[in-house]
């Protein structure tokens, strides 16, 4: 009975940590994003790279040096239904849990480098502030009270921006304001989305691309 306490005490606290319930096989991982899931998702590199590099252009985005317990959470969420769209989806449509752990766990031990976006020095400076200080006339928390010093993310609840695509960013803001993404049960994201005006968006999204990844497998 004491045994079976502790281990309730146990999940309880891993549920709060946001701990990630099954280790995943970074190998296991990699021979997915080389040569897809065998039940006709494409192999991952096609988009991500076998880096996790992503690609800004095409939309894709970085992966590399994700969390791997929020990469995982994001990957059920589209098989699942909970988060919607049509180019990733079919993707992550037949993974197993264990092959999103596997490819999880893969993507969180790469490294990869920013690709800045081209953004004038006032659009930087704009972003910076918002991210680093908000904008408490609007109601803005500081990104980086949530997304953690330098926007290296916190855990597996709150993903690095640091070094992600402008274009990807930006796309996820506008989605929270069109309703089009509202997978997160605590909806955090929603009203913060919700008072970001376009030049907001843009200078958020130009002064994290610039900012350098760490990555929460180095
Ligand atoms: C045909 C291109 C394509 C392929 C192949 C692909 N993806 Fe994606 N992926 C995308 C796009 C586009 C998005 C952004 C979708 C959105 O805005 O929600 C995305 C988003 C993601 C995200 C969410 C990232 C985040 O920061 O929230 C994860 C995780 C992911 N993909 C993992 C994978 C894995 C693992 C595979 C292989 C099993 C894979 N993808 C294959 C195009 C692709
Ligand atoms: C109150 C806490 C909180 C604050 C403040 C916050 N965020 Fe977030 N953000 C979250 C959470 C939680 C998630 C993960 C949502 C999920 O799991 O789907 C997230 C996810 C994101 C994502 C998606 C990342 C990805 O890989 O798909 C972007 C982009 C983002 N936030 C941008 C911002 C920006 C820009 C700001 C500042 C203007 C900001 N956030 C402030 C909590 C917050």
């Amino acid at each position: 009975m004491r045994r079976f306490q502790a281990g309730l005490g146990l999940a309880a606290m891993m549920l709060t940590l946001g701990v990630a319930w099954a280790e995943g096989d970074p190998a296991a991982g990699q021979q997915l994003v080389m040569q897809g899931d065998g039940k006709g998702g494409a192999p991952c590199l096609a988009c991500h790279g076998v880096d996790g590099a992503g690609n800004d252009a095409a939309g894709f985005p970085r992966l590399a040096g994700l969390d791997a317990g929020y990469l995982a959470r994001q990957l059920r969420d589209y098989r699942d239904g909970r988060r919607t769209d049509p180019i990733m989806l079919p993707n992550a449509a037949n993974l197993s849990d264990q092959q999103i752990d596997d490819v999880a766990a893969y993507y969180q031990g790469q490294s990869a480098q920013p690709t800045p976006a081209a953004a004038d020095d006032s659009v930087l400076a704009l972003g910076e502030k918002l991210v680093k200080q908000g904008d408490w006339d609007n109601y803005i928390a500081p990104c980086e009270s949530c997304h953690g010093p330098d926007s290296q993310g916190v855990g597996s609840t709150f993903p690095a921006l640091a070094g992600q695509h402008a274009g990807y960013l930006r796309k996820q803001l506008q989605a929270w304001q069109s309703g089009a993404r509202s997978n997160d049960e605590n909806q955090l994201m929603l009203a913060i989305a919700g008072r970001l005006n376009p030049q907001q968006i843009e200078a958020v999204a130009a002064y994290l691309s610039h900012q350098s990844i760490k990555g929460a497998g180095q």
